[in-house]
């Protein structure tokens, strides 16, 4: 069978996976009665934005949730809560979204980078401890794809040494580490609910914490100044959620579980279809965590698909032809953060990192209600590029 991308058919027929999110009658009426009835206000203290920061608490399992307009802004309004000066450092893994980097610029302290760990891909524990000085005050603990940090190690690192861990769990809600959820597993916590995360409402963030200080100082930098309350005295932003978006939150919140628990069944299935194809590394959850498997991610192992000597070359050769099969798939990021305009460092100060950015591959059609039907799917496609692996040679 000729590969797609040389111009043979597709294994997988069109429209054969469903799109994320799933969009149910209760979140489509609640966000239209909200918006007939004009009440969608968030200062009234029995609003929708106070009733759905009250569900996702008690989601979490924190004490204190405060929602904001986008993870970004939660990232950030957890980081003016930490109090930094410009001589201070937060240290970030050099593989993650570039939102925490440049949150830590905004509010005027220094970026560390730090390794990640090539099979779970998360920050590197002993790599966490070299990047660790005397002007360090924080760390950005990103669960990437949902998947848990490895936490023992990390308190271990951070120790009384004054440390206040901030988790951009903007991919991970629902994800735990022993039994306990992201978001309830450092000092501080922030969450995205972004079209595209486990929790999608269009756009919108949120943080949750157990101190009640960092949750009052991260609020005050949220809202522009109440005189009342303050006398003008701090700046402030508006990063207010929006009501509308609230309204459709509480509803949403209700399957979360239902649309995980598909998430984990499916991730299940092709890591245990794919296991007969050695140069498929899927992302490793260790046995304490439980991932919220925001996608499928897996690097390819160019020494075993054994069509080129380059990293990059082989995945995305490999990718290309997935894509064509019918796949949506693609490279999550494609440049590590600390080779970014505002760093411009070596990559080989990283060299896991880059690696990650190299070969991995993400599926994320592993989401509610794709089913083993489509999975089948996916293990078709690579089982058809496997059969014809030379063939990815000749595409130009
Ligand atoms: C790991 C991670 N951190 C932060 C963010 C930023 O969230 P938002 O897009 O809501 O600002 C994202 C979202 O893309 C993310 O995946």
């Amino acid at each position: 069978m000729m590969l797609a991308v040389l111009g043979g058919k597709p294994i997988v027929p069109e429209n054969s996976f469903y799109t994320w999110p799933n969009v149910t009658g209760a979140e489509v009426k609640s966000l239209v009665e909200k918006f007939r009835s004009l009440s969608f206000s968030n200062y009234k203290l029995d609003s929708d934005v106070t009733i759905f920061e009250k569900k996702f608490n008690e989601y979490i399992g924190s004490k204190y949730c405060l929602t904001l307009n986008s993870g970004t802004a939660a990232i950030y309004s957890a980081l003016l809560a930490c109090d930094l000066k410009s001589s201070d450092n937060v240290v970030i893994p050099a593989y993650s979204f570039f939102s925490a980097a440049t949150a830590v610029l905004n509010v005027g302290a220094k970026v560390k980078f730090c390794d990640v760990d090539l099979e779970t891909f998360n920050i590197n524990p002993e790599n966490l401890n070299e990047q660790i000085d005397e002007n360090t005050k924080a760390v950005i603990l990103v669960h990437i794809f949902g998947n848990p940090c490895d936490m023992d190690q990390i308190y271990e690192c951070t120790k009384n040494k004054n440390i206040i861990l901030v988790e951009d769990a903007c991919q991970a809600h629902g994800a735990t580490y022993k039994g306990k959820k992201a978001g309830n597993l450092g000092d501080i916590a922030a969450f995205s609910f972004h079209i595209s995360k486990n929790l999608p409402i269009a756009e919108g963030g949120a943080i949750t914490t157990n101190n009640l200080r960092l949750r009052d100082k991260a609020a005050k930098a949220n809202m522009f100044p109440n005189y009342i309350q303050d006398k003008y005295t701090n700046l402030g932003h508006n990063f207010k959620f929006n009501g509308l978006f609230a309204a459709v939150g509480i509803e949403r919140l209700k399957n979360i579980e239902i649309y995980n628990q598909r998430r984990q069944e499916n991730r299940d299935y092709l890591v245990d279809k794919l296991k007969i194809f050695d140069f498929i590394v899927p992302q490793k959850i260790t046995e304490e965590a439980v991932s919220s498997n925001t996608m499928f991610v897996f690097r390819i192992d160019h020494t075993k698909l054994g069509i080129s000597d380059s990293l990059v070359d082989s995945r995305n050769r490999f990718m290309l032809a997935l894509h064509h099969e019918g796949i949506h798939c693609g490279v999550w990021l494609d440049k590590t953060v600390p080779e970014m305009e505002w760093f411009k460092q070596e990559s080989s100060l990283y060299p896991k990192a880059k690696i990650l950015t190299e070969s991995t591959i993400y599926i994320s059609g592993i989401h509610y209600p794709n089913s083993k039907l489509q999975m089948n799917l996916i293990i078709k496609a690579i089982e058809k590029i496997a059969n014809n692996c030379d063939e990815l040679k000749k595409i130009k």
